[in-house]
């Protein structure tokens, strides 16, 4: 077992250097070099992500890896050629896409998302799960991140690999990334372990602010103090950054990130029409409830005390609702 994922790792060292050298020096890359560049990716940020090219054929990394001698029915069980089935000849998985390789902890290659350069479907092509590759247990570019997440004692979490190297190139050096999938409850124990507290920097549309809200439950669960960045709508981080430059980006977003109560009062507000007195007095109600989950009194006393000057209400009734809600929420 050991043998073939040393084997794997080889493979995937091998594929990457390949993809990264056909994307930077040669004909086939051109057209990506050109994409990239249109997306204001520098060259030293495609160096140090080591992003590569697959050039669009059926069998170019199957007929390199033959060469070095890997057992091909190895390299498609390790995520780098497909079989339509078990006894046809195997072929290149990733084909005429740009490569954003994805490394584990100890910052070896395991696995590649692949994203097309025209709007064919999938729009990211990754990796299946393979004896390197545990969607559910890495975080890209958590390897280079590490260092300054430990440090800053925070970390940023975004949706989408674009958006961690975009913020990278604009000197945020803590941006990591789950993995194509919501986030999990052992990616959120990672962070911890690295962290406490977490900026979340999802893309502002439904999917993300869904997103946002479970991934916010499952890290406060894991012991993390929770921030959320909000993009205007329809944006994501690598929008917002090409849009108003990457100052603007750490300066009005994430240093305005909201406390994750904040934040959850603006959405349960942005649900309610306010000049409604009924629908007003919903969102006190919604409010309330939000508030009645914070463990600390002084925060609860806080959220109690901004609602009830917005809205004319005595902080002593407040006070009165929020225990009783508490009581039913046990
Ligand atoms: N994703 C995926 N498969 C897809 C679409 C998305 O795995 N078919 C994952 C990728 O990891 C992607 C992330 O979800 O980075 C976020 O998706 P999306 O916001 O659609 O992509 P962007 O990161 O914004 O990519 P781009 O800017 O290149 O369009
Ligand atoms: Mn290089
Ligand atoms: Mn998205
Ligand atoms: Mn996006
Ligand atoms: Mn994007």
């Amino acid at each position: 077992a050991r043998k073939r994922k040393e084997s794997m790792l080889a493979a995937h060292d091998l594929v990457a250097k390949l993809y990264h050298h056909l994307l930077l020096n040669t004909d086939y890359g051109a057209q990506a070099r050109n994409y990239l560049l249109n997306r204001q990716m520098q060259l030293a940020t495609i160096e140090e992500f080591g992003l590569g090219y697959s050039p669009d054929s059926w069998d170019f990394i199957t007929q390199r890896l033959a060469k070095r001698g890997f057992s091909l029915s190895l390299m498609e069980e390790a995520g780098l050629l497909s079989q339509k089935d078990r006894n046809s000849r195997p072929f290149d998985r990733f084909r005429g896409r740009v490569m954003f390789p994805i490394h584990n902890s100890q910052g070896q290659v395991v696995a590649f998302g692949a994203r097309t350069l025209g709007d064919d479907q999938p729009k990211y092509l990754n990796s299946p799960e393979t004896p390197l590759f545990n969607k559910s247990h890495l975080l890209f570019n958590l390897h280079r991140a590490r260092t300054q997440i430990r440090k800053q004692q925070e970390a940023v979490l975004f949706e989408g690999y674009v958006d961690v190297i975009s913020a990278w190139q604009v000197g945020v050096h803590n941006g990591i990334a789950s993995l194509g999938t919501s986030l999990t409850e052992q990616q959120a124990r990672i962070i911890r372990r690295n962290t406490e507290t977490v900026i979340l920097c999802y893309d502002s549309d439904q999917a993300g602010i869904e997103a946002a809200f479970k991934g916010a439950d499952l890290l406060v669960a894991a012991g993390c103090t929770v921030k959320v960045a909000q993009m205007p709508q329809g944006m994501d981080p690598d929008d917002y950054i090409q849009q108003y430059g990457g100052e603007r980006f750490k300066q009005e977003i994430l240093l305005n990130a909201a406390s994750l109560t904040a934040y959850r009062l603006q959405v349960i507000r942005s649900r309610h029409t306010l000049n409604d007195e009924t629908e007003r007095m919903k969102f006190v109600h919604e409010a309330l409830e939000e508030i009645s989950r914070l463990p600390s009194a002084v925060e609860r006393d806080h959220y109690l005390r901004q609602i009830s000057e917005e809205f004319h209400l005595s902080l002593d009734a407040m006070k009165q609702e929020q225990k009783k809600i508490f009581k039913q929420q046990k």
